[in-house]
């Protein structure tokens, strides 16, 4: 087995618990009885044909305009597989078009602005469709094709949703920008997908905060620098911001002529959907792409699977439309499913730490689907925001991101879920479409800390170094197996190079490698193990469960004139998971105040990166340690932030660096340094 490089930086950064100590819960009666799937059986079943599962589960769940070669349910062609070849189908049309006769007045989308004196919006299948249709006509008319990328920074507002199923419907792919990252990080998606067109909002709420997108983009000259040939503009606040004739347009304007129509553009197994940029381990953010039939698939099964989702449910994905999760479970599974989908504009604790609890009792919230940061968030604010809301329509909650610590998890169940309502923590990845792995509410078990196990049908395994799968309660990393999952992602956009080193080069190309680590902890459910995640052993961070890659944090910093090296590393945060961390080495006689040097460092994050990845820990020291290749040896640093062990000291350049580094950031971790006394600390 021709083991990549990750695995050898990587080092064992897990902490070891006491499975004695391990709570599980099973579920109820009431939701036994009602859940569509609550005999273990189906995993037995889906693992001795995990293809005619999948299969019958793509009949089931989409209508195909032409489906599948019969003999080609996957094609695999390492490292690229194609589920359903020769499929022929819509997004769109899955989500809207075939609801139509029995859904058609039902509520697709309940909108709540963040102002709390602004009224919500309800969009019926009906309004959707009528509006995506004529957007659809509007994109044409400005010249977008099948294949043409669309990029678009919007927040969310029913407008984001209109978007995004409008380039389903012709063809064109969305890349959807995370309105927390800087206009820099919209050029250069926008340069990389050979992008030429934005759609953007002149402003959103957040934190009672005007929040001016297209003003941002204008000043920072994004559409100029990219020769952007057209600039749609949603006026959500009014702002009457600066346009030019010729090439901004408002969507308002463009939609009063707009056509009734518009032919959904079929859609093949070898079409891309969407791109959506994500951080991997090296340099630039990548676009992932994903497929549109078997994604959909995906999506569509983990809805009744994982979420249980009924058509009475209201169902609430806290996740930014930014984010795999809000395309996958605030925008095309809830859809797919012809369910209807709660989005919420602004922040969890406007005006106060109760408003997500509000919005729950307000519009009787049944299936709830949020990230551990925010849960810490609002624990940390106090149960006294908690207390007196009525919390009797939810029926089942949902965790993603990173990984939840049991405390949070206990809080969460007992706070929110009143016990009642089984908690399902769902592992999977932008690059995975949709979930891999999760205990099911109908089935069980739950157990704070961890995940559960595969799904039906998804071949799951925990390898150590070699290749071998682990033995029970050790520590390995999470790999899929062949045929891996419909909703996994078709290749990287313009970087077959990077698609392979991220995925397919540790264990080779017939197993992809999810940058995650993780343990079988000795307890099984229909025959599969039950798995904890541990986390990414890579560079790449969760920060307040927003994905973000240490490399892009670097390179802004890099640019600085005062800086010679710099290493980013995720550090604990008893709210956020991890924070970034900086270690800088500022150049020879550069005497600018601690004070001044920490504003400049924040300003060029902020602008290159964005808000999002703002430092919170930046360490000056006169060197970092290196391979004698020059290679930064992270698993150190890493180490030091962490009280953890820092493994092999031999494989440093200079490892007397060690010292200086731990008296920064005041090591207490359980390996000596040289000349680093721990008791002075
Ligand atoms: C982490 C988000 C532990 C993991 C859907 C993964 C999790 C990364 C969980 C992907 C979970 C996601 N438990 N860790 N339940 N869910 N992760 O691409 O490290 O933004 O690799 O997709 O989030 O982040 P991404």
């Amino acid at each position: 087995m021709n083991v990549g490089g990750k695995l050898k930086e990587a080092g064992k950064q897990w902490v070891k618990e006491d499975p004695e100590k391990r709570e599980v819960y099973w579920p109820t009666d009431e939701m036994k009885e009602k859940a569509y799937f609550s005999d273990e059986r189906i995993y037995t079943q889906a693992s001795k044909d995990p293809e005619g599962f999948w299969a019958e589960q793509a009949k089931k769940f989409i209508d195909w305009f032409e489906v599948w070669d019969a003999d080609k349910i996957v094609e695999l062609e390492p490292p690229y597989f194609n589920w359903f070849a020769g499929n022929k189908t819509n997004l769109c049309y899955n989500c809207l078009d075939r609801h139509l006769d029995e859904h058609r007045n039902k509520a697709a989308i309940i909108w709540e602005p963040e102002p709390v004196d602004e009224v919500q919006k309800v969009l019926t299948y009906m309004d959707l469709y009528r509006e995506v249709n004529k957007f659809a006509n509007v994109l044409k008319g400005l010249g977008v094709k099948k294949g043409s990328t669309v990029t678009v920074w919007m927040p969310m507002i029913p407008e984001t949703a209109i978007v995004a199923l409008a380039c389903q419907r012709i063809g064109a792919w969305h890349s959807i920008v995370y309105t927390a990252f800087a206009p820099h990080a919209v050029r250069e998606r926008m340069q990389d997908a050979g992008s030429k067109i934005l759609i953007t909002v002149d402003g959103f709420y957040r934190r009672g905060k005007l929040i001016g997108l297209k003003k941002r983009i204008d000043e920072a000259q994004v559409l100029e620098k990219v020769g952007a040939e057209n600039c749609v503009v949603v006026s959500r606040v009014n702002g009457g911001v600066p346009m030019k004739e010729g090439r901004d347009y408002y969507f308002d304007e463009l939609m009063r002529g707009a056509e009734a129509y518009c032919e959904p553009e079929t859609i093949t197994s070898e079409d891309c959907s969407f791109l959506l940029y994500t951080s991997g381990t090296t340099g630039k953010p990548k676009a992932v792409m994903h497929s549109c039939g078997a994604y959909s698939v995906g999506v569509a099964l983990t809805m009744k699977l994982v979420f249980d989702l009924h058509p009475e449910d209201l169902f609430w994905s806290t996740a930014d439309i930014g984010w795999i999760t809000g395309h996958s479970y605030g925008l095309y599974g809830p859809l797919l499913a012809g369910a209807t989908v709660l989005w919420y504009e602004g922040a969890p604790d406007y005006p106060t730490p109760s408003r997500w609890w509000e919005i729950i009792e307000k519009y009787g919230v049944t299936i709830f689907y949020t990230a551990p940061t925010a849960i810490r968030a609002l624990r940390a604010a106090g149960d006294k925001w908690v207390e007196g809301y009525d919390f009797s329509s939810l029926r089942l909650l949902a965790s993603v991101g990173e990984p939840i610590d049991p405390d949070t998890w206990k809080w969460f169940y007992e706070k929110i879920g009143e016990r009642r309502c089984p908690l399902v923590d769902t592992y999977w990845q932008t690059e995975t479409g949709g979930i891999l792995l999760s205990s099911l509410p109908g089935i069980g078990p739950f157990i704070p800390g961890v995940a559960g196990p595969a799904l039906p049908g998804v071949n799951y395994d925990i390898l150590d170094e070699t290749g071998e799968p682990v033995k029970e309660g050790e520590f390995g990393y999470l790999v899929v197996k062949s045929p891996f999952a419909p909703s996994m992602l078709r290749g990287m956009y313009k970087k077959p190079e990077e698609y392979i080193a991220e995925y397919w080069s540790e264990y080779g190309t017939e197993i992809y490698f999810a940058g995650d680590g993780g343990i079988k902890i000795g307890q099984k459910i229909g025959g599969q193990p039950l798995i904890k995640i541990t986390g990414r052993i890579d560079d790449v961070m969760e920060v307040a469960g927003h994905r973000l890659g240490t490399a892009e944090i670097e390179d802004a910093v890099n640019e600085l004139e005062e800086v010679v090296e710099v290493a980013v590393v995720g550090k604990p945060h008893a709210i956020k998971g991890e924070v970034p961390a900086l270690f800088v080495v500022l150049k020879r006689g550069v005497e600018v105040p601690k004070e001044e040097m920490d504003r400049k460092i924040v300003v060029a994050v902020r602008e290159k990166v964005g808000p999002v990845a703002t430092p919170e820990a930046v360490f000056y020291v006169s060197d970092v340690p290196n391979t004698e290749s020059g290679k930064i040896i992270r698993r150190f640093l890493k180490g030091l932030v962490r009280n953890e062990a820092l493994g092999d000291m031999t494989t440093a350049r200079n490892p007397e660096c060690l010292k200086e580094l731990a008296e920064a950031t005041k090591y207490r971790g359980p390996q000596k340094i040289p000349g680093y006394n721990l008791s002075a600390v």
